[in-house]
């Protein structure tokens, strides 16, 4: 087993570090990464990733030189851009353009998710803001829309940046909104998420219950 010379600053319920775990377990590189569990929230930023990311968000990857990644979407470039196989990010042409569109999408699914995760368990209730904590879901409901309507070909054809980034996103509304029933408008997305949450690195990756 290779040494660990790189340490990923995460929290196993993160959909962001999901992702780089997901893309880690894909290309074989697991085992180049030490672990560093941290929560930091918007409140109670860590001073392990601020010191490395001053915005504070996980994940962050420090190399062996010292130097700090982050976010998730450099981390997984930077991953992409070490193993031999087929690259999971395309490297040019219109492919790379619409995966990574596609995982951008999944990464604004995941924003708001997070959001509404801590308006509804971080924020006193009497301060809660209803019609943003609406708005948060009518965005994920949009992009889960428009995923159902024109991506489910794409997302079956490769497990790559685009495949990953929707599975971790889905990954995430099934742990902390459940109460949203995605599955109920987008039946496509169910089925194809039904199969790709049975690879190893999904299940590999699964939020602590
Ligand atoms: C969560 O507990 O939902 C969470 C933790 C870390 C980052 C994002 C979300």
């Amino acid at each position: 087993m290779p040494m660990s010379t790189m340490t990923l600053f995460h929290n196993p319920a993160s959909p962001f570090v999901r992702k780089v775990r997901v893309l880690l377990l894909e290309t074989g590189q697991q085992d180049r990464v030490a672990l560093h569990a941290c929560m930091p929230t918007p409140v109670t930023p860590d001073s392990h990733v601020v010191q490395g990311n001053p915005v504070g968000k996980i994940p962050a990857l420090r190399l062996a030189d010292g130097s700090v990644l982050h976010d998730s979407r450099v981390i997984l470039d930077y991953f992409d851009h070490q193993h031999v196989g087929n690259p999971l990010i395309p490297r040019d042409g219109s492919a790379r353009w619409r995966r990574l569109t596609l995982a951008s999408m999944a990464d604004g699914i995941m924003d708001a998710a997070v959001l509404v995760r801590y308006e509804s368990a971080l924020r006193p209730v009497e301060k809660h803001w209803d019609q943003w904590l609406d708005e948060q879901r009518n965005k994920i409901r949009r992009t889960l829309a428009e995923l159902e309507a024109d991506a489910i070909a794409e997302l079956t054809s490769h497990f790559d940046v685009a495949a990953i980034s929707v599975a971790c996103a889905l990954g995430y509304l099934d742990f902390r909104h459940p109460d949203m029933q995605w599955r109920l408008d987008n039946p496509k997305l169910a089925a194809w998420y039904a199969e790709v949450s049975q690879r190893p690195s999904m299940q590999q990756t699964q939020p602590p219950v």
